[in-house]
């Protein structure tokens, strides 16, 4: 495709060489005609190339040296820095593709400062609200009766979903997480996950909510269908956790499943009676840390998110090629899960 160019470096050099040669024969030309020593004629081609030659040099390396200055910059940390693209030879070629990729760079950059500044911050809430309570029972402030140490149980649990959560994120971010796709029935993979939830709410300490009630649907009772069993329980048991910590006392939540358009496909909702995702949020509320603005059962305060659950089950849906969102719903809140079955699965 280079060759074809007429802006191409390989152009220009031939270019520089023709010329070169026409300037050299032009003036053998003239010194014949004019009977000048060709002693002279000689430095005169000399110095015409020369000078051609360097013109053509600096036009071909001052751009080379601009991405060089770029990349020591972006080396420093400094990504902001851009080189002058709108060459139509090879290197304007490379000048957009090195700006696409500092661009990139820059973007990877922040997205890294914001994710240790957000988990610095979260870390860091759990740990000084811990050490309150610690140095106020060591100070005799407080008694270490159950109610403190239960306030203490409460971050020490907050802080080991954390770190749980983020161990999670950075083996997908790694991609180490190989998807293990196969067909399972389920409406008794379902009631496991239901069963495994409503033990965990059970063991859930000072966030129990036994009160809550779960409730399964599956349509047709014998549905088939083709995930990563593993990752799709992170998503079911996220949907669950989130639904009854924002129902109401003795609220329901309502786990349906049925089948998509596609064989083996599948369309998941969990359903609750809570107040629900205002419509500004939808998307939102996928993002890491973004905790929203709904205040859960105990109070924004008490909930002890992390606001990484649905980050987590947004990626295991995507590396199935499916979609998760926020759905109208009259009362309470509805997430949607569709699995696109064998067919669109990412390898
Ligand atoms: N069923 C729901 N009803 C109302 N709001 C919800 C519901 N599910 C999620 N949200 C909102 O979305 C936010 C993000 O949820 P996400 O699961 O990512 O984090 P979290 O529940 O705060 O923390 P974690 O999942 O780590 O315990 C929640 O903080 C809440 O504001
Ligand atoms: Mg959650």
């Amino acid at each position: 495709m280079a060759a074809t160019r007429p802006f191409s470096i390989k152009t220009k050099l031939n270019t520089l060489v023709v010329v070169s040669v026409l300037i050299t024969t032009g003036l053998v030309i003239v010194a014949f005609r004019t009977e000048t020593q060709l002693r002279i004629i000689t430095v005169f081609s000399i110095i015409a190339s020369m000078l051609l030659t360097q013109l053509i040099a600096h036009s071909l390396t001052a751009p080379l040296r601009e991405m060089t200055a770029a990349s020591r910059a972006m080396a420093n940390g400094d990504y902001s820095r851009r080189v002058r693209a709108g060459r139509r030879d090879e290197l304007g070629d490379l000048a957009v593709a090195f700006n696409r990729m500092a661009a990139d760079l820059e973007a990877v950059d922040r997205h890294r400062k914001e994710l240790v500044a957000n988990v610095s911050h979260e870390l860091r809430t759990p740990i000084a609200a811990l050490r309150a309570v610690l140095e106020n029972v060591v100070d005799g402030v407080c008694e270490p009766d159950s109610e403190t140490l239960r306030t203490a149980l409460g971050q020490t649990e907050r802080l080991g979903r954390l770190v749980e959560h983020l161990l999670d994120l950075s083996r997908l971010d790694n991609g180490v997480v190989p998807l293990n796709a196969r067909p399972f029935e389920v409406w008794p993979y379902l009631s496991a996950v239901l069963r495994t939830a409503q033990m965990d709410a059970m063991a859930a300490g000072s966030r129990s909510r036994t009160d809550v009630h779960l409730h399964l649907a599956v349509s047709p009772s014998g549905l088939t269908a083709c995930a990563d069993t593993e990752r799709l329980h992170q998503v079911v048991s996220n949907l669950i956790d989130n639904a009854v910590k924002h129902s109401p006392p003795g609220g329901r939540v309502t786990v349906s499943a049925r089948p998509g358009a596609a064989p083996l496909s599948l369309e998941l909702e969990v359903l609750d009676e809570g107040p629900g995702i205002p419509k500004a949020e939808h998307d939102r509320i996928f993002d890491r840390f973004n905790r929203g603005s709904a205040p859960s059962q105990k109070g924004k305060s008490g909930d002890g998110g992390t606001g990484l659950g649905l980050a987590i089950a947004r990626w295991a849906v995507d590396l199935h090629g499916g979609r998760i969102r926020v759905v109208e719903s009259p009362r309470g809140c509805r997430i949607r899960v569709s699995l696109p079955g064998r067919g669109r699965l990412r390898s």
